[in-house]
C-alpha cells in the first residue's frame, strides 16, 4: 500500500529549512507520495525547486489561507486553526485523482514535526483508522490513547480537553484510502471548535473508539513528536533594512 503524506506549508525564514529536513526523512520511505500544498496565492519558486530536487513521487498544490483565518503574529496560537484549507485541498485531490480501487493510507505529516521511519511502517497496512502516541504535545511530554486488557481504546491520556471525541493530535492517526473514498464528507472546517479538527474529520470514518486499529507496540512507543521551531532570529536583517542597506540573502536563496 502507498501511502499519502499531506503536508501544509506556509511561507517564514526557516520554511526551506523545514521542507529539507522533512524531505530528507521522507526520501527514506518506500511507496510515498507527497502531497505539498502551500498556503499561499500561487506556487513559489522555493518550494517548486526544492520538490524537484527530492525526485520523489509528489503533488504540488497551493491554496491560500483568507485573510480572516490567517494567524496574527500577536494573538495566541490556539486562536485560530491551521492548515485546514490546505489540508481540505489535498483530500479533495486524493478523491479527483487517486482511485478508490487503490491500496494506500492518507497521513497528515505537518512541515515542522519529527517523524520516525517507524510511523510510516506502522501505519501502512491499516483496515480503517489507526493510532498511536504522540511526543512533546498538549503541554506533556506524551500524549496517548488509553488502552485496555483487550487491546483496545477506551479513551484518551491528554491533560488539555480529554472529552474530545477524539482528543489526537494531527500526527496520531493514518485513515486507510478505501475507507476515505467511501465517506465523501468527511473534511476539516474553520466553524469546528477549537481543538476539535481532529474530531471533526474522524467522526467520518470512526463509529466508536473501539475500532480504532492501535499501532505502535499497544501504543507504548513514541515514532513522531510535535517539535516546533523557533522563529529565526533576524534582528541584525532587520537593522539592516532600517539603515538602508542591502540584505544578507540577495542572489542566495535561504
Ligand atoms: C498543532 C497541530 O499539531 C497541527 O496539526 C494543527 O494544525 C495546529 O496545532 C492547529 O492549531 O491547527 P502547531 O505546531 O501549533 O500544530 O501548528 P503549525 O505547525 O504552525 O501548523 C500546522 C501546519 O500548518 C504546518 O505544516 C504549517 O506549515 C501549516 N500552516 C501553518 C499553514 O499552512 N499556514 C499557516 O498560516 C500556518
Ligand atoms: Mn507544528
Amino acid at each position: 500500500p502507498k501511502i499519502y503524506a499531506i503536508t501544509p506549508t506556509h511561507y517564514r525564514a526557516v520554511q526551506k529549512a523545514e521542507l529539507t529536513r522533512l524531505s530528507h526523512t521522507l526520501m527514506l520511505v518506500p511507496n510515498l507520495h507527497w502531497v505539498v500544498v502551500e498556503d499561499a496565492e500561487s506556487k513559489t519558486d522555493l518550494v517548486t525547486k526544492l520538490l524537484a530536487k527530492t525526485g520523489m513521487s509528489y503533488s504540488h498544490l497551493n491554496a491560500a489561507t483568507p485573510k480572516s483565518w490567517k494567524p496574527k503574529a500577536k494573538e495566541p496560537r490556539w486562536v485560530k486553526p491551521r492548515g485546514v484549507l490546505q489540508r481540505n485541498t489535498a483530500l479533495q485531490w486524493l478523491r479527483d485523482n487517486v482511485s478508490p480501487n487503490e491500496d494506500g493510507v492518507i497521513y497528515f505529516v505537518d512541515d515542522d514535526n519529527s517523524y520516525s521511519l517507524e510511523v510510516f511502517e506502522e501505519m501502512r497496512y491499516l483496515k480503517g483508522v489507526g493510532v498511536w502516541p504522540v511526543g512533546l504535545v498538549g503541554g506533556l511530554m506524551v500524549e496517548r490513547p488509553k488502552i485496555n486488557a483487550e487491546g483496545k481504546v477506551t479513551g484518551w491520556l491528554t491533560v488539555w480537553s480529554p472529552n474530545r471525541p477524539f482528543a489526537i493530535d494531527m500526527a496520531g492517526f493514518a485513515i486507510n484510502l478505501k475507507l476515505f473514498h467511501s465517506k465523501p464528507n468527511g473534511k476539516f472546517s474553520f466553524e469546528s471548535e477549537k481543538g476539535y479538527q481532529e474530531s471533526e474529520l474522524l467522526k467520518h470514518f470512526v463509529g466508536s473508539l473501539n475500532e480504532l486499529e492501535v499501532k505502535a507496540d499497544n501504543c507504548t512507543k513514541v515514532f513522531v513528536w510535535h517539535t516546533r521551531t523557533e522563529q529565526a532570529n533576524l534582528a541584525q536583517e532587520i537593522k539592516l533594512r532600517k539603515e538602508n542597506k542591502p540584505r544578507s540573502d540577495i542572489g542566495i536563496e535561504v
